[in-house]
């Protein structure tokens, strides 16, 4: 199975969100490999959101994330978590996001939409390099995950 990087930023912290979006991922069964609170630098930030660098709200998105108020970085592990925890987390704009997913549950503005979940393979593993080290990833087996993963 594979890793994704989901990050709760800085308004789902201070609106206290922190526990329901933890627990959709938990309850879906995927493995929580890593998980820290921390104020990111901003060269952190920037380097985290390099691709977007020349759009018009990138200072502005540094400035949401690095704001003071801590963010939840987080590592999930589990069968297709990638595209799953995109599927979970919803739309960019909150406005077009599903009314089941994390943003279309609880933000209305693609400026402040809560949470950040890995796009791709590749994202990810720049993603969880960037934000973790190797020693921070716990590797264990959840009791329940047989059942979870069964699929025969
Ligand atoms: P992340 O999971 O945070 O990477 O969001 P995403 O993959 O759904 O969208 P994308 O990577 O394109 O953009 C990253 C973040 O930039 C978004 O989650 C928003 O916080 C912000 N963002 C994207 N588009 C806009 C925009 O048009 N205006 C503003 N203000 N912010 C934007
Ligand atoms: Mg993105």
């Amino acid at each position: 199975s594979e890793r994704s990087f989901v990050m709760i930023k800085p308004d789902g912290v201070s609106r206290q969100l922190v526990g329901k979006i933890v627990s959709r991922f938990e309850e879906r069964g995927y493995k929580l490999v890593a998980i820290k609170s921390l104020t990111p630098s901003p060269a952190l930030a920037k380097e985290h959101y390099s691709d977007l660098s020349a759009r018009p709200f990138y200072n502005g998105l540094v400035k949401y994330i690095t704001s003071g108020t801590p963010v939840v970085a987080m590592v999930w592990e589990g069968k297709d978590v990638i595209k799953q925890g995109r599927r979970i987390v919803g739309a960019t704009n909150p406005q077009e996001a599903d009314p089941g997913s994390v943003r279309g549950q609880y933000a209305v503005s693609v400026g402040r939409n809560l949470i950040h979940a890995s796009d791709a393979f590749e994202s990810a593993t720049k993603e969880i390099g960037l934000w973790f080290d190797e020693a921070e990833l716990s590797d264990y087996e959840p009791i329940a995950w047989p059942w979870v993963m069964a699929d025969n």
